[in-house]
């Protein structure tokens, strides 16, 4: 079905990224899909990629503890059936996996936190200071949607501890290089508590992209609204219109990270919440991260769809410049070279991006015939 078309070239992109972050730094000019959240600090957007994982693993709280990008590649691995060896414990299904630590499997959630803190301290120090140096994490676990994420630090004004006075305009441009690429899907993250007219991420996504063709409205904190008052209007389109709309979420407050609440009650609460709120039952399949989760997933898919001609054909010229390149040393190198190494990747990633696009445009035209 369409679903495991899209899983399918998810799963593809994902390898590439990974191939090129190995490679090197021309990497970048490559325009892989992701999706990007953008707000202000503590505006949530720790806490809404959390809730869309499932697991607790990223560092959240009061004030800038997002102070790196993080890359993090969720990948749906479906679960594998019992063996005669035994059954695999649900603690073995899911891990994670740093680039930066190759073939070690993290099992424990928590101790994937515990190394982005150290590892996030490592090249930034403790004092509030800022890096653009990306950490890669991927996650494995049958109760994923297959989605690149990226975590991003929060848009400040005033510099505390080690930052430098310019931290603002260093801030803007380390989100600039994300949100900037037009193969970037944006999480545009707004406290529902915070009039909408000033949200610093709505107004940075318009910048770049001002037709709203790939900014998604996450609004926040719908719990910490004053009562009698809804974001009604805003999902209606009423206020600053997007063309994604907006999804409302309840995330787990101060008080919850604070008592250890897990994801799975949070998501709970978050339900019963839409359910029994007079302003929101009507349409409670609209609101909340299952339904944040899923339209991720559609617009990512049909993004993905649109922008693979583009990264075939610089794949293609990236392949070409090197063939004449490897030509011009004198004939194929010897077995480990990183040029014969990257020259097999790519070839090999064409031939399956074009099963893929071959797959895609039969589905295609299956569509259109009915
Ligand atoms: P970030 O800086 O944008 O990544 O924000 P975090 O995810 O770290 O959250 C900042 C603070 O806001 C934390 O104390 C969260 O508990 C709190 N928070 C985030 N979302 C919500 C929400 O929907 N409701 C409530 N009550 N608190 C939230
Ligand atoms: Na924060
Ligand atoms: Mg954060």
């Amino acid at each position: 079905g369409s679903t495991s078309l899209g899983g399918e070239l998810v799963s593809i992109i994902n390898k590439l990224q990974d191939a090129f972050a190995i490679v090197g730094s021309n990497a970048a000019q490559i325009d892989l899909p992701q999706i990007c959240v953008l707000g202000s600090q503590s505006s949530g957007k720790s806490s809404v990629l959390e809730n869309i994982v499932g697991r607790d693993f990223l560092p959240r709280g009061h004030g800038i503890v997002t102070r790196r990008p993080l890359v993090l590649q969720l990948i749906n691995r479906p679960l594998s059936t019992p063996s005669t060896s035994g059954t695999k414990s649900p603690s073995q299904e899911e891990w994670g996996e740093f680039l930066h630590l190759p073939g070690k499997k993290f099992f424990d959630f928590h101790e994937i936190r515990s190394e982005i803190v150290r590892d996030t301290e490592a090249k930034t120090g403790r004092n509030a200071g800022i890096s653009p140096l990306p950490i890669n994490l991927r996650i494995y676990s049958p109760h994923v949607l297959t989605l690149t994420l990226v975590d991003l630090p929060g848009l400040t004004k005033v510099p505390v501890g080690d930052q430098p006075r310019d931290i603002e305009k260093q801030i803007r441009d380390m989100l600039m290089t994300y949100i900037s690429r037009p193969a970037c899907i944006i999480l545009a993250v707004t406290p529902a508590n915070q009039d909408l007219a000033n949200s610093d991420g709505l107004k940075m996504a318009r910048e770049v992209d001002p037709e709203g063709l790939r900014t998604i409205g996450v609004l926040t904190k719908i719990d910490l609204m004053d009562a009698g008052t809804n974001v009604i209007d805003i999902l209606a389109g009423r206020i600053i219109p997007l063309r994604l709309g907006y999804v409302p979420v309840v995330n787990r407050g101060q008080q919850d990270i604070d008592k250890s609440r897990s994801v799975s009650s949070a998501l709970e609460k978050e339900r019963e919440f839409f359910e029994n709120h007079p302003a929101y039952k009507a349409n409670v399949k609209f609101c909340g991260t299952p339904f944040l989760a899923q339209k991720l997933n559609n617009t990512l898919k049909a993004h993905i769809r649109n922008t693979l001609p583009g990264i075939k054909a610089s794949i293609s010229q990236r392949h070409q410049r090197l063939s004449i390149e490897l030509l011009s040393l004198g004939g194929p190198l010897a077995d480990g070279n990183n040029a014969n190494v990257l020259l097999t990747v790519i070839s090999e990633f064409t031939s399956e991006f074009r099963t893929v696009i071959d797959g895609t445009n039969a589905a295609a035209l299956s569509l259109n015939e009915l």
